[in-house]
Formats: C-alpha cells, structure tokens, sequence
C-alpha cells in the first residue's frame, strides 16, 4: 500500500508559513490585500471564491470581493482591473474563471498587471516560468512541487509524465518539473502508446479531467502518483486515478479528496504574499 500524500497536512504547513510572513510585513506596518472578482452566479466558483476569502482571513490577508452581475460588460470589467491595478493596499488581483461567454477571457487575463498576477495567467509570468525566473507559479502545479518538497521526492533525474497540456496544469508542471532537473514527457489525447509511456514513469502526474482514467497496469511498481482531477460520481468524489487499485502498486499518492485541493488556495496565499512582498521590496 502506497504513503498517503496528505494535502490538508502540507497546506496547513504552507498556510502556516504564509500566516507568520503576513504577520512580519504587518509588523513592519505592511499589509497584505487580495481582490476576488466573480462576474455571474456559477455556483462552484461562488464556493471557490467562499473558500478563498475564508483563507485569507485566517492568514491575516484583507480580502476584497468584486461580485459583479452576469451582464456585466467588457469595459466595466476593465476598467475595475485598471483600479485595482493602481489600487495601492492591493497586492493580488484573481479574477475567477470561467467567465461568462460574451467576456474575452484572454483581453481580461492579459489587463491584470503581471505584479499582481497571483493566477500566473498572464503570458508575462507564463514566459518568465519557461525560462525558470518566476515569482508566481500557479497555484495547482505549485501546490504539487510543494507536496513532492514535503515527502523529500527527489525528481533529479526522475522520469516524470505528466498527462494533459492545459496551460493552467500540465504545461507548467511540466517546466517546474524540468526545472527541477526531471526528464519529462508532457501527453495528451493524441499521445500514441500512453499506457507504455506512463509505464515508464517514475512520477506520474494525472491531470486528465477523466474520472478513475489511470489504471494499475499504467503505472510502475513504486511509482509516485500525484492526482490532480476531481470528479462527482455516483459514488462520491473521485479523481483521475483508480486509487483503489493503483494505490496497491505506487510508493506514494494523493488520494482524492484530501489531496492536490487543498493545496491551491494555499498557494493562492503563498503568491499574494509574495507579490506583497515584491511590491514593498523585501525578500
Ligand atoms: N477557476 C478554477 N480554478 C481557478 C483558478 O485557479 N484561478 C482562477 N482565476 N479561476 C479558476
């Protein structure tokens, strides 16, 4: 049976972390600040937006929610950005997505300034990530290098795969991976030989979108197993692996729930405290 790889353990380790760097730049007469903008009424990022405000405020974070309707316009949404952008006592600005269809989310990405990028969205930051001289890294492929710190899993020289390419996931997974000297194979839905390819990793990164998609006889005796999907079923929640099965065969996994989750909006925390820090110039 595989170690289970405890995300509400390492998240509230890195919440800690944060909380006592928030307290020092308060200290220092500092304070940290996060914007929220949800424009609509998508129940599952009202929740999200919930559960980020609710961190903030146990980490000391002033948090600010931008609740907008669902009509609201381009320029509207805009030109909120623009004054957060130049709003001083604002360190992040997180503009959660999706967003409605009329909204060009590529124009709205791209008009948050990179400092307060705490998403790690805009093309800036994703170029700086690729040529590994980042402050912001988002916050699920942050979180997952965060857990692999915090079991001592050592990827130099590792074979790692990574399956799925979305931007937000499996690209910069990826290059963090690579950073971290791993030899990695990004896959994805056009990926000949897939089951062989996962056969041979060593760390193998699931992030798919497809319930229970990786199988036992994808992974290798002692392979490390990180679980990034999350899926209702009639079953209860499950991720992008068959735990069950594949938990028999790995050293260590994540298990879903209680894995990857919690680690975003610790990360989330992790990168407004840094943008507050890079703005104040400290650290
Ligand atoms: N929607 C789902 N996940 C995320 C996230 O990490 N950031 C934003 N902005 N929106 C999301």
């Amino acid at each position: 049976m595989a170690k289970l790889i405890d995300g509400k353990v390492i998240s509230a380790a890195v919440k800690e972390r944060v909380k006592q760097g928030v307290a020092k730049l308060n200290e220092q007469g500092i304070s940290v600040g996060l914007a929220v903008i949800i424009v609509g009424e998508d129940p599952a990022s009202k929740v999200y937006v919930a559960n980020k405000k609710k961190a903030c405020e146990a980490l000391g974070i002033v948090s600010e929610e931008y609740a907008l309707p669902e009509n609201t316009t381009e320029d509207e949404l805009l030109s909120l950005i623009k004054e957060l952008n130049a709003k001083k006592s604002i360190n992040g600005i997180l503009c959660q997505l999706p967003l409605p269809r009329h909204l060009d989310e590529k124009l709205i990405i791209n008009s948050i300034l990179p400092e307060k990028d705490v998403d790690a969205f805009h093309p800036s930051n994703v170029g700086r990530i690729m040529i590994g001289d980042y402050d912001f890294v988002p916050c699920t492929p942050a979180g997952i290098m965060e857990m692999l710190a915090y079991e001592n899993i050592e990827v130099e020289g590792k074979t790692c795969v990574v399956i799925g390419r979305s931007n937000i996931v499996g690209k910069p997974m990826g290059m963090l991976l690579l950073h971290k000297n791993g030899t990695v194979t990004i896959c994805h839905s056009k990926t000949r030989n897939l089951k062989d390819i996962c056969l041979g990793a060593d760390i193998l990164v699931a992030a798919v979108g497809r319930p229970k998609f990786v199988t036992e006889d994808m992974v290798k005796e002692g392979a490390v197993v990180i679980d990034v999907g999350i899926h209702r079923t009639e079953n209860g929640l499950c991720g992008d692996v068959d735990f069950e099965n594949v938990s028999k065969k790995a050293s260590a996994i994540t298990p879903v729930p209680g894995g990857v989750g919690p680690m975003t909006i610790a990360m989330l925390m992790q990168n407004t405290l840094t943008a507050a820090k890079r703005q104040n110039k400290i650290g």
